[in-house]
């Protein structure tokens, strides 16, 4: 079996044959072109050949390129060709080595290349999309095959980088690297007198779907010795606020369970309103939805998940995408811990609780015997956009929670360093993890005599909701009781029901009445909108759960506040169940609504609206 497996790479998600070259440094020098909306410039790859037999091939992935010119080791070839798409995954770029390269030995690829309109990883946005409407904008998503559709590369979170990062654009950029000096750029591309170069530099090998890059009118502000926070100018203040008082303390904790942080700076960029994620952990700076700037530092648990992404899926990654829990599923994990070191040990149930709805949501949502609901998934032939959902996070909490539960904490703390550094800089499968966990507690037999109880193959492959633990209710009952009473009769909302609450709290009660097995009536949904104040707050947390209720319910009033709140957010996690909603009461409305806000989503969120609402 060996032997025929041997070469098969791990990650079915790249047409890359990245198991006989690797990409060691990758230099980015781009030109920001907000005129036409493209990237333009020189690509480099410096890839190392790693088998005894040489390839005499380097086959790239690439999405929607327009690949224009190549160099070998300094040399124009004319012997490279990229060949028809093949969905998902795009169009292999392959070039020519004549001869191959001895084991060990590198190869320079100079790809010259410009972005094109189909490109799936880049929104552009001009001035009038803007919040002051003065400037254009432009930023990237590149999990999880993203990155192919900007330059050609190896897209697997199987090889990791060095980047520099060369910049030209008009307007200040920020990219997943430390900035190493702006200058002047006199005459950059196309004569565009005021051009900056703005560069960069990884020095900590990164996987290809951590390359970010952002540009428009950007201010920062310092929210502690080693962050800074930037944003639009006039919305620095708020964001500034809202991030200053937790980010330190949330780095100090993971440092305290994990060990140092590894990339010097941890910053935030807030996005606008389109960002398609709550939070991506792009390396550097934390790329994030404006929608945590809710004036109330409730959401802050998005930065304590991006952050925790410094250890968990940057220095220590999934081997392909059907790994993804051990990126997100411990990302959880570290993020629980810091809120229950900030906030007390029940904060960590009542952030799980939260997190268990989200997880039924999603089994529900795929079905409970679907392959996406499993830990470890089969991703062949499959785009991972597609499988994304709650379940690696959550599954993959739990799993790690029962670990730690079994083994007690004092001991299975012990680990966590050991793992983050075995693993550091490189990337890993369920069964490496297994094996590292096995390992480590081999000397102690009392701890490898508990793990024998562990059923490996059933969290790893059995489909559907893992075992539910006993959780701390103490911070969710009263948000449970009061859910109860509008289940049982046809209760009218006070506005001392919610007094004192924390958003989270609502966020609770808002949950289980969405799961109550009959929907409360319309009138009661209106009255719960105006007597909360759901109807107008601006925690999107908030709002968005309620109008799924009030569409449940088939509550008219809250139809239009839906669509306008689709024409405000483009965060996925809202906008994909909204419409899905919208459409059972409302289908004209929503299809309405899509047509009239698409340009404004980012085109990974326009494809996955598209996909859910078969248009
Ligand atoms: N890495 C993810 C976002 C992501 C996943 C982008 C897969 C593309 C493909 C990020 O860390 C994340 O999990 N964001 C969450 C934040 C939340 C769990 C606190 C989100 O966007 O909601
Ligand atoms: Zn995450």
């Amino acid at each position: 079996m060996a032997s025929a497996t041997i070469n098969m790479p791990r990650d079915p998600n790249t047409l890359s044959n990245y198991n006989n070259w690797v990409t060691k440094h990758t230099i980015a020098d781009l030109a920001i072109d907000f005129k036409k909306q493209c990237l333009s410039g020189i690509v480099t790859l410096q890839l190392e050949s790693i088998t005894e037999k040489e390839s005499e091939e380097i086959i790239l992935d690439t999405s929607f390129l327009d690949v224009q010119e190549i160099s070998v080791n300094g040399s124009k070839s004319k012997d490279w060709k990229v060949t028809d798409r093949s969905e998902p995954f795009g169009s292999p770029l392959s070039v020519k080595i004549p001869g191959g390269a001895p084991k060990g030995s590198m190869v320079a690829l100079d790809i010259a290349l410009a972005t094109t309109g189909k490109c799936t990883a880049l929104q552009w946005m001009a001035p009038s999309q803007t919040s002051n409407k003065k400037f254009p904008y432009m930023f990237s998503q590149c999990q999880a095959i993203h990155s192919r559709s900007i330059f050609p590369c190896q897209d697997t979170p199987d090889v990791k980088s060095t980047y520099d990062f060369k910049i030209r654009s008009p307007l200040p950029v920020i990219a997943s690297g430390l900035p190493t000096g702006a200058s002047q750029f006199k005459h950059g591309v196309n004569g565009e007198s005021g051009t900056m170069l703005y560069s960069f530099h990884q020095g900590v090998p990164m996987p290809s779907y951590l390359f970010a890059l952002a540009s428009g009118d950007i201010a920062t502000a310092s929210i502690g010795p080693r962050s800074l926070v930037s944003t639009g100018p006039e919305e620095l203040s708020d964001a500034k606020w809202e991030l200053e008082d937790d980010t330190e303390k949330f780095i100090e904790i993971a440092e305290k369970l994990v060990y140092k942080y590894a990339w010097t700076q941890y910053n935030v960029l807030v996005l606008p309103p389109s960002f398609p994620y709550g939070g991506m952990e792009n390396p550097v700076f934390t790329f994030a939805t404006p929608t945590i700037v809710s004036g109330d530092r409730e959401n802050v648990d998005v930065i304590a998940h991006e952050l925790s992404h410094s250890w968990s899926g940057n220095l220590v990654s999934c081997a392909s995408w059907e790994h993804f829990w051990l990126n997100e599923g411990w990302t959880t994990y570290l993020e629980r811990r810091i809120g229950a070191e900030v906030h007390g040990e029940p904060h960590r149930d009542f952030s799980a609780i939260i997190g268990w709805k989200a997880l039924e949501d999603s089994v529900n949502l795929f079905g409970a015997d679907h392959e996406f609901t499993k830990l470890v998934i089969d991703l062949k032939g499959n785009d991972p956009d597609d499988a994304f959902s709650s379940i690696p996070y959550e599954k993959g909490f739990h799993f790690l929670y029962y670990l730690e539960k079994l083994l007690t904490k004092p001991t299975w703390d012990k680990f966590i360093p050991h793992y983050f550094t075995v693993w550091k800089k490189k990337s890993l499968d369920s069964y490496d993890f297994k094996a590292t966990l096995l390992d480590f507690f081999a000397s102690d037999a009392k701890a490898s005599e508990i793990l024998k109880s562990v059923n490996w193959d059933k969290w790893f492959y059995a489909p559907g909701l893992p075992p539910k633990p006993k959780f701390d209710t103490s911070m969710v009952d009263k948000c449970y009781s009061l859910a109860e009473k509008f289940g049982s009769s046809s209760y009218s909302p006070h506005k001392s029901d919610v007094d004192g609450w924390s958003a989270n709290q609502i966020v609770v009660f808002l949950e289980k009445l969405q799961s109550a097995s009959t929907p409360i009536s319309p009138e009661q949904s209106k009255a719960m909108g105006a007597t909360y104040n759901l109807i107008i707050t601006k925690n999107v947390e908030l709002s968005a759960r309620y109008f799924g209720i009030g569409l449940t319910a088939k509550d008219t009033s809250v139809y239009q506040p839906t669509a306008e709140l689709l024409g405000k957010v483009g965060r996925m996690k809202f906008v994909r169940p909204l419409y899905r909603k919208l459409a059972d009461v409302d289908r004209k409305l929503a299809v309405e609504t899509f047509e009239k806000n698409k340009d404004f989503y980012h085109p990974i969120c326009r494809q996955m609206v598209e996909k859910d609402m078969g248009l």
